[in-house]
């Protein structure tokens, strides 16, 4: 039996019921919350050395406001938002427990933590960073530990750039009023893969993914290179200039 008991806020569904699960297979006693099941945050908190915050994006503030005041000072406050500066300046704000931000970069149909990348944000006391450090890796993840800031930025092209493409694919086939029918036969394996991608951004989390990108301050950047990519392409293929294309294409390939 391990030394503490961890408590997962929204630990009834998603990315928190996966890691319930992988704590428990780690020996851990676990406890789960969500909206209408689960115990109190007094008594979470009161069991539970380390407690994190896995509910939505836009519900994670308000949690952490809640739940930080009960957090005794050597316990743990932790949380998997997508996004790490603004969660983790609430906790520092919230409560006078350690603080370590966590973003795992996997989703929960994810089999195993072997082989996933796991971001840790330090942002007060060490005493759990290495425990959660060593929990992760044992299980097999790449664990790097680096700061709310440069995590949000490479967010920003990692999900946001990625999120962004796929979103502006579905609204401009949507938009076109093509039928379903007709794009089901005359697909290629291809297409039918980024339909999958979009259907799962579209269909089932649309806030999930929103909040990506309308949480990520560095997305501007990106949305102007982009912009800016865009209309470059335009004028290449609106001039029928293939050979232009080919070539911005090869540089593209090799950015270093
Ligand atoms: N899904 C992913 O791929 C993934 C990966 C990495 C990080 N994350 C991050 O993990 C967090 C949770 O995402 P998720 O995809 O796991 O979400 P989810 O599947 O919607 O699960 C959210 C959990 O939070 C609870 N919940 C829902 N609405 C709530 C509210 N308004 N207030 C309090 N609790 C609420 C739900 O409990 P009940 O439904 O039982 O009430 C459920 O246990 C987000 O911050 C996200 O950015 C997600």
């Amino acid at each position: 039996m391990n030394e503490f008991e961890i408590g997962i806020i929204g630990g009834t569904g998603g990315i928190g019921r996966w890691f319930a699960s992988f704590f428990r297979g780690e020996g851990y006693p676990v406890h789960v919350t969500g909206r209408s099941e689960g115990m109190s945050l007094p008594e979470l908190t009161t069991r539970c050395r380390v407690v994190i915050v896995s509910v939505p994006i836009a519900a994670t503030p308000e949690t952490i406001r809640r739940v930080g005041p009960h957090m005794p000072a050597d316990s743990l406050l932790m949380d998997f938002t997508s996004l790490k500066e603004g969660p983790v300046r609430e906790m520092l704000k919230a409560t006078t427990a350690d603080v370590v931000g966590c973003h795992p970069l996997f989703g929960p149909d994810c089999l195993s933590l072997a082989g996933q990348n796991v971001v840790l944000c330090p942002a007060r006391g060490e005493r759990w960073l290495n425990r959660m450090e060593g929990l992760f890796t044992k299980g097999g993840a790449r664990v790097t530990v680096t700061t709310p800031g440069v995590h949000d930025q490479m967010m920003a092209f990692v999900q946001g750039l990625t999120h962004l493409d796929t979103i502006l694919m579905g609204l401009t086939l949507r938009d076109s009023g093509m039928a379903q029918s007709t794009l089901d036969a005359f697909s290629t394996p291809v297409f039918r893969t980024k339909r999958t991608i979009f259907e799962k951004v579209f269909g089932a989390r649309p806030e999930l993914y929103a909040g990506l990108l309308a949480g990520n301050g560095n997305m501007k950047g990106i949305l102007e290179l982009y912009e800016k990519n865009l209309h470059v392409l335009k004028s290449l293929i609106l001039n029928g200039d293939s050979s232009s294309l080919a070539a911005l294409m090869k540089k593209a390939d090799s950015p270093d």
